[in-house]
């Protein structure tokens, strides 16, 4: 018997699986923690031990039994998601033990993992000379993509213009802030707690920052920190707050969908205010992205933004739940803002 198979066996392996479709709100009881088998890396593929796992807002959706831009969950399979990993036994030449790996996968403490990029369940190295390797699903992941490509590529602010961000003390939001400052924007951030913004103004550098639970008039608000108006509004949460900013955007504004959280557990359809008019009188362009959209420009986003962390002008915060079990709980905290930058999930050293 190989090595490599005998350690296989002394492991043990667990698997968090979607148990239920969630009614509004995710509670743990949609999620179940059960043993799974110990996977054996087929030729060609490795043995990964997760270190990591992200916690994601789109996650909410592939829970509903209905496509949306990803395929739904299924019932009693694993949630899958962003991890971070380890190879433990290798049987592809384009890796080895002790390589760090990132990709798409469930949420399992040991997984078979193919090194092809196109498909789940497949790996690409992390450099661990760059950055911790929690990075890769944080500033040097999917967020910071997302945060990058939104706002350069459809916002497109200027010096001297408003920016102004909801979600700003989140994963993606911390990042737009401060990209929007590195292009020399003044910037306001919205988030649900004081101390958020002040991470935002003390830690960040954002000229304001408004918290949207607090404040009774949150137009008036806004209106107060930005004087000049709204030049582009990256829309992270959507609903009543969205709305607020909108009635502020000046002519050409631009309008960055990148996400509406706000909305994401409700069974209904939120009806709000009509904004074409608005819209239309001020010539301004609203778009929604998903950052997949941009796949072809990823070298390029993960080449500006490695040089910016190196260069110290980008900071990230990480909101980190220790133990595999505790996945559910962390990404219902997502919901009651309970994070500060990205929120993941530690499973192993
Ligand atoms: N378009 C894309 O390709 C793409 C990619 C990644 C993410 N996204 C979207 O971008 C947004 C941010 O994602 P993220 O990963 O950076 O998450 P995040 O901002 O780190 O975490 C979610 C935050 O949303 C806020 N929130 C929760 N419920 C809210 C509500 N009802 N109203 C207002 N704010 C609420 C909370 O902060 P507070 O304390 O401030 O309430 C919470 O910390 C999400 O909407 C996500 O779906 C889109």
């Amino acid at each position: 018997m190989e090595e490599g198979t005998r350690d296989t066996e002394k492991r043990m392996n667990k698997t968090i699986l979607l148990a239920s479709r969630p009614q509004g709100m995710p509670t743990p009881d949609n999620f179940k923690l059960v043993e799974a088998e110990m996977p054996r890396p087929q030729e060609g593929e490795v043995l990964i031990r997760t270190l990591y796992l992200s916690v994601d807002p789109y996650m909410r959706g592939r829970m509903n039994d209905r496509k949306s831009y990803v395929p739904p969950f299924a019932l009693n399979e694993p949630i899958t998601g962003g991890v971070v990993a380890e190879v433990v036994e290798s049987r592809s030449d384009a890796f080895a033990a002790g390589d760090i790996v990132t990709g798409l996968l469930p949420w399992q403490l040991y997984t078979a993992a193919k090194g092809d990029h196109a498909e789940v369940t497949s790996v690409r190295k992390v450099d661990p000379r760059l950055a911790p390797v929690s990075t890769a699903l944080g500033i040097l992941g999917m967020p910071g993509l997302t945060a990058y490509f939104g706002l350069l590529d459809i916002g497109q602010p200027a010096p001297g213009e408003t920016v102004v961000v909801s979600g700003a003390a989140g994963a993606v939001g911390t990042l737009v802030c401060q990209i929007a400052k590195i292009k020399g924007s003044r910037v306001v951030g919205i988030a649900g707690s004081d101390e958020k913004n002040q991470y935002l103004t003390d830690e960040l550098g954002v000229e304001a920052a408004v918290n949207y639970k607090t404040s009774i008039d949150l137009r008036s608000a806004l209106k107060d920190a930005c004087p000049g108006g709204v030049d582009v509004y990256f829309d992270n949460v959507g609903g009543e707050v969205s709305d607020a900013v909108l009635t502020l955007i000046n002519n050409r504004a631009r309008i960055v969908i990148c996400g509406q959280i706000s909305l994401y557990n409700l069974e209904q359809p939120d009806t709000g205010p009509r904004v074409q008019p608005s819209l239309l009188v001020k010539s301004a362009l609203m778009q929604g992205f998903i950052v997949s959209d941009y796949a072809a420009r990823f070298g390029e986003a993960f080449g500006q933004l490695g040089r910016w962390v190196a260069e110290g002008k980008l900071k990230y915060a990480e909101s980190i739940v220790e133990g595999f079990e505790n996945a559910p709980q962390a990404f219902l905290g997502l919901f009651a803002g309970e994070n500060l930058g990205k929120q993941l999930v530690k499973v192993g050293d």
